[in-house]
């Protein structure tokens, strides 16, 4: 028991989660498949204190109000449990993500928080082990766990729904824009965007199978390397989980006009020659998967053509203990 320091990276789903098939132990609906992110991550510390009787929760040096403390005390209530014991925590930590690069940071921050609470715990979990874990805090944050591509199978139950890393061929070197049209916080969070979708969108059925087919498809086009495959199986999903809300009662859309520009934008970059697909999660902002030969031309026509903020990364590695 004692004091630890952890780094997890940040991800962008290639195939999506959206929609959970257990809220309280948070099982997805379908499989997911994601890139880790070199240039985004959070740094956390966790120092459990005989002393204290509350946890206590600095985010950038900001300590947080008891609300905001809630859904990371009630995370850290899993590790104490797991390890038998009732100390409360100073928990403080740090989102390296460019200012204003609007990523969703719940990925990094509850991979970095499962690794970091578990190890001061004293707890010694093995990568499948914090997967579970850190998908309790967040369901993307169980794929931050670890680098590179990662696939995170839904399964049927708390042991079986866990990430792990994917192999893929060596001659897809992947890159990540993440463009910025928009830092404002988003209207609807994940959690609420999803609960809708599961109620009352007639598209979620259709989804879910489409998803789960897509999911495996691009197993194979990543292991054969195959770049137009993995790029329009990422497009096709992030738009099938983005009607599968504009059909929800009442109907939402996180994407704005520029958003949709941006995913017409990219088709023209292709017909140009170059190897480039859009994706979008719970806001407006759009991320390119593209390569790392055509990353500079790609970056450099999408700020010449618009009025954006555009960070690139190559693949990031897994979650660990640092310090
Ligand atoms: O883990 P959450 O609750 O933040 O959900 C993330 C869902 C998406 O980012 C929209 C898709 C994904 O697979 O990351």
């Amino acid at each position: 028991m004692g004091l630890s320091k952890a780094r997890a990276h940040t991800n962008i789903a290639l195939i999506k989660y959206w929609g959970k098939a257990n809220q309280k132990l948070i099982l997805p609906a379908t499989s997911s498949i994601s890139m880790t992110l070199a240039a985004f991550y959070t740094d956390t510390q966790v120092e459990f204190d005989d002393s204290l009787a509350a946890d206590s929760f600095t985010l950038d040096g900001e300590l947080q109000s008891a609300k905001a403390a809630a859904r990371v005390s009630a995370f850290v209530d899993l590790v104490r449990e797991r390890a038998g014991m009732h100390t409360f925590a100073h928990i403080a930590s740090v989102n390296h993500v460019p200012t204003a690069a609007g990523l969703a940071s719940s990925a990094s921050a509850f991979a970095a928080l499962a690794v970091a609470a578990s190890d001061a715990a004293g707890l010694k979990l093995t990568p499948t082990e914090l997967s579970r874990l850190a998908r309790r805090g967040s369901g993307s944050a169980s794929r931050s766990i670890f680098g590179d591509m990662v696939i995170w199978h839904r399964g049927t139950d708390d042991k079986s729904s866990y990430a792990e890393p994917l192999a893929m061929n060596p001659q897809l070197d992947l890159r990540m824009i993440a463009v910025v049209v928009d830092d404002m916080p988003k209207s609807i969070g994940s959690r609420v965007g999803m609960q809708r979708t599961v109620a009352t969108s007639p598209y979620f059925p259709a989804w879910v199978t489409a998803n789960e087919a897509a999911a495996r498809e691009m197993q194979t086009a990543l292991t054969a390397g195959d770049m137009p495959t993995v790029g329009a199986l990422t497009e096709r999903s992030a738009m099938m989980m983005h009607a599968s809300t504009m059909a929800a009662n009442p109907p939402f859309t996180y994407l704005q006009p520029v958003s949709l520009a941006l995913f017409n934008f990219a088709a023209e970059l292709r017909a140009t020659g170059l190897q480039v697909y859009a994706t979008a999660d719970a806001g407006p902002n759009v991320k390119l998967l593209t390569t790392a030969q055509d990353a500079a031309a790609v970056l450099q026509q999408v700020q010449a053509k618009f009025n954006v903020k555009a960070v690139m990364s190559g693949p990031g590695p897994a979650a660990r203990i640092i310090d």
